[in-house]
């Protein structure tokens, strides 16, 4: 039997055909089946993602959409027998493939996140889910439709310290909480602006479909810096907010199960390196939730002493985590005089196989689209806050027509 027969059987064995026909790819997998990906954006990002899905037992990397000829060379290199287009489209015509991975950069999320649900495929799609709220709005919809397994690489939702932290919560240690502080530093040799990556002299016009990566952006002619470094421009980007705050908002927004912030105050500035960047390097963030709470995130790219972490400050207990480090946990003597310290336990999950494991079982991953879209809220919200300088509550966010 083949692969795709057997892979046939099993799932009418185990569905029925009324729902093979309803939905007529990967539904269920046995735990022998082999589960095929392919991935769209293979950068520095989709390099590290496959490497990871790689090293799961069962997976296997069937084929790979990027526009730069360099990133499918490197591809062929990583992975025998690997298909590559330089249209997400193509990958996406494959029948037999059960997930694709997508590491493209921000303003082209929406497009690969729709094409992938719409080709009835399963996805892991990096964060932040897209570029602005109405594609933050349409995507989550897509998701809810689809009844796909969606994981967006918002990797700390899977993170033990996260566990911890919701259930001393739930446990009740923390008693009100009011305020969370969170913070997230970086620092670069002077001169050398923080993202800025050099362009290889391989980038040429011939080598990339300059118009897939524009994706609907104003035409014009080929940018191999803009392709490199598209994080600091505003037109393909959502600055620091998008590619860091992001994952501590969702992780912030699990632990005390937040809903959307009613407001986002955001100031700051390209103050670090005044290198031609459009995004801010310099951020503070004031996000006001409905339940009485105020989330801060502060970020410079000029000095990491301080590097990364979140405070969830309560009158009964306080909440510290590092990113990667366990969280910790410290009683207010005043309201809870007989709470001990504690040091959290619980282990950190493999965000990419939770994925994977949730592709055989059809479960519901650790980072869903629901946070997915929660988060990128708190992040298009922040950006229109900087943008219009002034505080920007959720109803004004939701009807502004985003611009670049
Ligand atoms: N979860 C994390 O910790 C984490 C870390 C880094 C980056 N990211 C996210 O991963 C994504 C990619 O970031 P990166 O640093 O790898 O960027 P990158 O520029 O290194 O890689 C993006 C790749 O996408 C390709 N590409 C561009 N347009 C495309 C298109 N239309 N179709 C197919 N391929 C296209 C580019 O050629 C490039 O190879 C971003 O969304 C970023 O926020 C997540």
């Amino acid at each position: 039997m083949t692969d795709q027969t057997r892979r046939s059987f099993l799932r009418q064995a185990a569905l029925g055909t009324a729902a093979v026909l309803a939905y007529p790819s990967a539904t269920v997998l046995g735990a022998n089946d082999r589960i095929r990906v392919g991935m769209i954006g293979v950068g520095d990002r989709g390099n590290d993602l496959l490497g990871e899905v790689k090293g799961i037992h069962g997976v296997e990397i069937v084929a790979m959409a990027d526009v730069y000829s360099r990133r499918r060379d490197e591809a062929k290199r990583r992975v025998d027998g690997i298909q590559t287009f330089d249209d997400h489209r193509r990958l996406l015509d494959l029948k037999d493939l059960d997930g694709v991975i997508v590491a493209s950069p921000l303003h082209t999320h929406v497009r690969h996140f729709l094409d992938t649900l719409a080709a009835g495929k399963d996805l892991y799609a990096e964060k932040t889910m897209a570029w602005s709220i109405p594609e933050a709005e349409k995507c989550l919809a897509a998701a809810k439709d689809s009844g796909r397994v969606v994981q967006i690489g918002l990797q700390y939702q899977s993170s033990g310290a996260l566990f911890d932290a919701q259930q001393w919560i739930k446990d009740g240690w923390l008693g009100k909480v009011t305020h969370v502080e969170s913070w997230m530093s970086r620092n670069t040799p002077h001169g050398k602006g923080q993202w800025v990556r050099p362009v290889p002299s391989d980038c040429t016009a011939q080598n990339v479909n300059w118009s897939a990566f524009l994706n609907g952006r104003p035409d014009r002619p080929f940018d191999p810096f803009r392709l490199i470094n598209w994080r600091l421009f505003w037109e393909f980007s959502g600055g620091n907010v998008a590619e860091n705050m992001v994952h501590q908002m969702a992780w912030i927004m699990t632990a005390l199960d937040l809903p959307l912030p009613s407001a986002a105050y955001m100031s700051g500035g390209v103050f670090s390196e005044k290198d031609g960047r459009e995004v801010p390097d310099t951020i503070a963030v004031t996000l006001d939730f409905p339940k009485d709470i105020v989330v801060t995130w502060q970020s410079t790219f000029s000095n990491k002493h301080y590097e990364l972490g979140d405070r969830i400050l309560g009158s009964d207990g306080t909440i510290e985590h590092h990113f990667d480090e366990a969280a910790q946990y410290w009683p207010e003597k005043t309201n809870r005089p007989n709470g001990d310290a504690t040091r959290g336990h619980a282990p950190d999950q493999n965000h990419m196989a939770n994925w994977i494991e949730c592709i055989r079982s059809r479960g519901t991953p650790n980072a869903p689209p629901e946070i997915g879209y929660r988060s990128a809220i708190a992040v298009h919200m922040s950006n229109l806050s900087y943008k219009n300088k002034r505080r920007i509550t959720l109803e004004e966010a939701r009807a502004i027509t985003p611009e670049y």
